[in-house]
């Protein structure tokens, strides 16, 4: 019997606004042009954990009134949903992937480290909750200006607990702290750029390396 070649396993990550889920969806639009069997799946997942994350940062769940203890409750939940959304044996990324389906995952552990650690021992527990999850094959990081961020969120129907001018400083901070020292293959792409030009950027790293890219900047 002929086996199956393993799906490649592709994280976007960036700041809110930074159109990476945008780009994803391009990139899945273009596998289904290609015939390329993809799907696209983002964290928080669809699935029951990820459900009631989306619910949270909302604020329409809130765990306790202490922000402190809330932040910790979201780092259990976001790793029981990364675990769920992994290994769960309906659609999990590994069942996927084994069946040769490309996966095009918004938001990994990455989210994790730059999103839910306010200082170096928070940045010590999100690590230790995370650090069994594998690295994906790889990782697109959209960089873009705190300021046109804002200008983007601020255009959308509804805001959720992380969009503030502070947090997205932070946040973008600790991504670029975390890809300058991350082993894996990784792009950074400048997220200011129109959605064309970008998508076209990822395209060519795609069909060029064949996966098989240099990390570096763009
Ligand atoms: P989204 O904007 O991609 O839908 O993601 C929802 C929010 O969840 C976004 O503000 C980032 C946040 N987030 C974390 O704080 N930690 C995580 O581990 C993940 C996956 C997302």
């Amino acid at each position: 019997m002929q086996q199956k070649i393993q799906g490649k396993f592709i994280v976007f990550e960036g700041i809110d606004g930074s159109g990476s889920s945008t780009q994803a969806s391009l990139l899945y639009q273009y596998f289904q042009q290609q015939q390329i069997p993809a799907v696209l799946s983002p964290e928080p997942s669809n699935g029951i954990i990820g459900n009631l994350v989306r619910e949270a940062l909302r604020q329409r769940l809130q765990f306790t009134k202490d922000p402190e203890k809330f932040n910790r409750q979201l780092a259990y939940l976001f790793a029981g949903d990364r675990h769920d959304h992994l290994y769960n044996e309906i659609d999990g990324v590994f069942k996927l992937l084994g069946e040769g389906i490309q996966v095009i995952t918004t938001r990994y552990y990455f989210s994790s480290l730059a999103y839910n650690a306010n200082n170096p021992s928070e940045y010590d527990f999100i690590y230790r909750l995370n650090q069994d999850f594998p690295d994906p094959d790889l990782v697109f990081y959209f960089d873009l200006p705190v300021e046109i961020s804002l200008e983007r969120i601020n255009r959308r129907s509804h805001q959720e607990i992380y969009e503030t001018k502070a947090k997205l400083t932070q946040v973008r901070q600790n991504y670029q702290q975390i890809f300058q020292t991350y082993p894996g293959h990784w792009y950074q792409l400048d997220a200011t750029n129109p959605p064309e030009v970008i998508h076209q950027k990822i395209l060519q790293i795609i069909t060029d390396l064949d996966f098989a890219v240099e990390s570096g900047l763009d």
